[in-house]
């Protein structure tokens, strides 16, 4: 079936690096507002009894590239296509999985909700926050683990007196899968969160002290949790070169200016969210374009991906 890749206004340098590895271009599309704010979306070419790929992570803004996604799923169908498929490299509002006081809504049902009257025939996501969100869904969900990739590119970074650090008990899977691909011993910060800007790191279980620690963790949002992890750490007698590895760098309000503080030999992140390419952090971005592409090829020639479900 003849492939088309139709991407929203979350990553186009990822959706075109995806397109370009597969031989192909993103379809050209408009995507605006009217002067109520109201979204608007018309795909430009024809997808007409094509396999679409929808390329679109639902980070920040994250309502807006919700709704992008839903628009372009609904117009990709309305326009003929045989297939409509979801590549959600990061996906937002996972963190609210569950109520953790009496009267929240549970945001990442709700938008799960939405997603499944897409009419999608499955969707790929990366390094979702809790495996379990697949529950959520009631579609084909590949869930794709960028641990390999970012493990592999750490190098001479992995030194032999290095620790893996969980900054927070809900990293603790994520930390083992990279101790047990880099063979380092795993160390856990115990994270109590304040509020969505503030944590406080209480306590570490493992040994730290004169170790140069390896934080990971799914993403960096405002970074607050690798502050308060590294703080603690340097508390503890780490050595005063860190590496920090995360799937996914939303980098939201003081992320820049935490992280500039700390004493960083690295951030390696991939690229599921566009980042604005000018900070001053020791960044490293690791593409997710060919596992992502490679993921499109097999799914639409109704290949095994199996071998691209790395996580454990
Ligand atoms: C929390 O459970 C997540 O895994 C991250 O640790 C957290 O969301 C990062 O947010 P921030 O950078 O704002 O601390």
């Amino acid at each position: 079936m003849e492939l088309a890749i139709v991407a929203g206004s979350g990553n186009p340098p990822l959706a075109d690096a995806i397109a370009d590895r597969l031989g192909s271009k993103v379809c050209r599309s408009t995507i605006s507002r009217f002067p109520d704010t109201e979204l608007h979306v018309e795909i430009n070419d024809t997808v007409r009894g094509c396999d679409v790929y929808l390329i679109q992570p639902t980070g920040p803004t994250a309502d807006a590239h919700l709704m992008e996604l839903l628009f372009l799923a609904d117009a990709s169908r309305r326009a003929g296509a045989a297939r409509v498929t979801a590549i959600v490299p990061y996906l937002g509002y996972a963190r609210q999985d569950r109520r953790a006081k009496g009267r929240e809504a549970v945001g990442a049902r709700v938008s799960a909700d939405l997603l499944g009257t897409a009419n999608l025939a499955r969707m790929v996501a990366v390094d979702l926050h809790t495996v379990s969100l697949e529950g959520f869904f009631s579609m084909p969900l590949e869930h794709l683990s960028a641990v390999s990739l970012l493990a592999n590119t750490l190098g001479e970074l992995i030194e032999e007196h290095s620790v893996i650090v969980a900054p927070d008990l809900g990293a603790v899977k994520l930390a083992e899968n990279y101790a047990e691909v880099l063979r380092r011993p795993l160390a856990i910060v115990h994270k109590i969160r304040l509020s969505g800007e503030e944590v406080r790191a209480q306590s570490i279980v493992g040994e730290v002290a004169g170790r140069a620690p390896v934080i990971v963790d799914d993403m960096i949002s405002t970074g607050g949790t690798i502050e308060a992890a590294a703080t603690a750490l340097l508390t503890a007698g780490c050595l005063p070169k860190i590496v920090v590895v995360a799937s996914h760098a939303l980098m939201v309000g003081p992320a820049n200016r935490r992280l500039s503080a700390l004493p960083l030999k690295r951030i390696v992140v991939t690229d599921s969210l566009q980042l604005s390419g000018n900070s001053s952090l020791p960044l490293q971005v690791v593409s997710l374009a060919p596992m992502l592409a490679e993921t499109i090829a097999r799914l639409n020639i109704g290949e095994s991906i199996a071998e691209f479900l790395g996580h454990r």
